[in-house]
């Protein structure tokens, strides 16, 4: 498309633009869907998030949706700035979800400064979103050890030639880096000590099952400290959201 310069040097604003944008956005304001699966009752939940958890993303897994293993993961800055990137769940227990990723990164250095953070699984086709909160460890090196080493050897080699989130002037570089670090390590490459993984302990997990008429069902859980014992472990609190 040639763009139509004005005598002051700005682009001519084609005369039906406004009309296009108004359309755009009236169709974008018409997109809506009811949500009509299932539901999410305290009497059908667990008591235990992680077993609820567990449960959902079976459930996911089960119903073939497209990765139902993608998270998103939100860290905030230094600066206060919050950030968010998709990462792969790689396991979850007791102790919390894990995943793996270049300790370098925008997000390795923001978990460096402040390790708390948020994660999020959507999984539009059940009409369910997992939000979970709390502070950030990283793994230890035999864990990640023994994750590295069962990864595809292309991903092991990848693991060394992105300096992730790093400005590259490139492709080439990448690909030049792949070709030096594949030929320096052949078919052994060890784990690079800028890469491994970190685990989420939450204190925090939300549960939305998505209703009809806007009528959703939220529960939450907050890990608190139990009521008359003092040594006793915190336990869940499980409260219903409006949503
Ligand atoms: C489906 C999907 C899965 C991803 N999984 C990972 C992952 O497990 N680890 C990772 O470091 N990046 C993963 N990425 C890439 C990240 O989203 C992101 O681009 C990268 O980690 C750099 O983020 P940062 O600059 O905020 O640190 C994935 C991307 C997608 C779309």
């Amino acid at each position: 498309m040639v763009t139509k310069l004005q005598p002051d040097g700005t682009a001519e604003r084609p005369s039906n633009a406004g009309s296009a944008y108004t359309e755009r956005m009236t169709s974008l304001a018409d997109l809506r869907k009811s949500y009509e699966r299932a539901e999410l009752s305290e009497d059908a939940s667990h008591a235990d998030p992680l077993q609820q958890f567990e449960q959902w993303l079976q459930e996911a897994i089960a119903a073939e949706i497209p990765e139902p293993n993608a998270m998103t993961l939100a860290t905030v800055a230094g600066n206060l700035r919050p950030s968010t990137r998709v990462v792969l769940i790689k396991g979850y227990d007791e102790r919390g979800l894990s995943w793996f990723t270049n300790y370098e990164s925008r997000k390795g250095q923001e978990l460096a400064g402040n390790p708390f953070a948020a994660l999020q699984f959507h999984w539009v086709e059940l009409e369910r979103v997992v939000r979970i909160e709390g502070r950030v460890h990283k793994l230890s090196d035999s864990e990640s050890d023994a994750y590295f080493q069962s990864r595809p050897l292309d991903s092991r080699i990848g693991a060394w030639a992105s300096p992730q989130s790093q400005v590259i002037s490139g492709r080439s570089v990448l690909l030049a880096n792949a070709a030096r670090f594949g030929a320096k390590f052949l078919l052994q490459p060890p784990r690079p000590p800028h890469w491994g993984g970190y685990r989420l302990q939450p204190d925090h997990w939300q549960f939305w099952q998505g209703r009809k008429s806007r009528l959703h069902d939220r529960l939450r859980y907050t890990l608190s400290p139990p009521a008359n014992a003092v040594d006793a472990p915190p336990v869940w609190i499980r409260e219903r959201l409006a949503p």
